[in-house]
């Protein structure tokens, strides 16, 4: 069976991460329509062989598939506004940063437009589009998911949550936090070793193998969460409670902040006085999910 043919692909918003996106559709081979509020962002992509627009509106309707990196909910908003009717049958996904309710905000305006909607969020670095190391999520139309899926995956390995428009915001936040905590985290290190002589600079590596380890970790610490089967685990709360204990004692003589981990030792000092103390470290999902306790066995 011989391939369907490439379909023309605009991509509207050339900046950090727009560029790169369109370069990655022209390099694979896809005839590729760009806009840009500065139309000067696009000369380099016009010299690579993607067509100009004159309007978003123009841009819109040159291609089925358009692809918008713009800067956040209200750019996109303002950008598309005038492109409104020309947006009837074509397949819109805003990759734009959103919260989920913007993303079902615009889905449902898109939907009123006569158009598909999905919305993307880029786990990703400019240099790492089109590259194994970046990722991008998607939830929205599952048929425009389905039916794009090959040009999805030009720009990045492409994931679907499903059919609420929200859902890869969702995904997007649920994961920048547990990116925070963990950057937070080595900060918070490297400051302790700092005040005694290490830099971060040497610090960097032995925490990026720590850290690898660590999420090496995961899938056992999901297990026990996702069964709410805490009774099997090495690592209980009561130890690692005296751990944190430790580690904010230390911060403390050292003059270091010990906001980071206050937080974390509240949550096992609550499970310990509760009676779980010997349950394992993961047990602490039981107070931070909505309805605490409801789960355990
Ligand atoms: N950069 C990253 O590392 C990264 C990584 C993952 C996700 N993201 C997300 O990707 C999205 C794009 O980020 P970026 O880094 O590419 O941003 P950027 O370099 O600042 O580019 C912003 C784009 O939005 C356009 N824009 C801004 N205000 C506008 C307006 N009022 N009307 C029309 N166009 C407007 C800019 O046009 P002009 O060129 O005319 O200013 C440009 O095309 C953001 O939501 C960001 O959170 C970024």
């Amino acid at each position: 069976m011989s391939e369907r043919p490439k379909p023309r692909v605009t991509v509207i918003g050339l900046g950090r991460m727009g560029i790169p996106i369109a370069s990655a559709f022209l390099d694979a081979g896809y005839p590729t329509t760009v806009w840009n509020r500065t139309a000067a962002k696009a000369d380099a992509l016009i010299a690579q062989g993607a067509s100009r627009a004159a309007t978003a509106t123009e841009a819109v309707a040159a291609s089925q598939l358009v692809i918008v990196p713009l800067l956040d909910h209200h750019t996109v908003r303002e950008a598309l506004a005038s492109a409104a009717p020309a947006l009837r049958g074509r397949t819109l996904v805003n990759l734009a940063n959103s919260t989920p309710d913007h993303a079902r905000e615009l889905a449902a305006w898109a939907e009123e437009h006569g158009a598909d909607y999905l919305d993307g969020a880029m786990m990703a670095l400019p240099e790492t589009v089109a590259t194994p190391e970046g990722f991008f999520l998607y939830s929205g139309s599952q048929p425009a998911f389905t039916a794009y899926r090959r040009e999805l995956e030009v720009m990045a390995p492409a994931h679907y949550f499903g059919t609420d428009p929200g859902a890869a915001e969702v995904h997007d936040l649920a994961l920048l936090g547990a990116g925070y905590a963990a950057l937070t985290g080595f900060l918070h290190a490297a400051a302790l070793l700092d005040s005694m002589g290490t830099t971060p600079e040497v610090f960097a590596p032995l925490a990026a193998r720590w850290l690898h380890g660590m999420a090496e970790f995961l899938p056992e610490l999901a297990r026990e969460a996702g069964s709410a089967t805490y009774r099997d685990g090495v690592s209980t709360v009561d130890l690692n409670r005296a751990a944190v204990d430790s580690l904010i004692q230390l911060s403390r003589a050292s003059g270091i902040a010990t906001d980071v981990h206050e937080p974390l030792k509240a949550l096992l000092d609550s499970r310990s006085s509760d009676g779980h103390g010997q349950d394992s470290f993961s047990s602490v999902f039981e107070l931070l999910r909505s309805s605490p306790g409801s789960h355990e066995g």
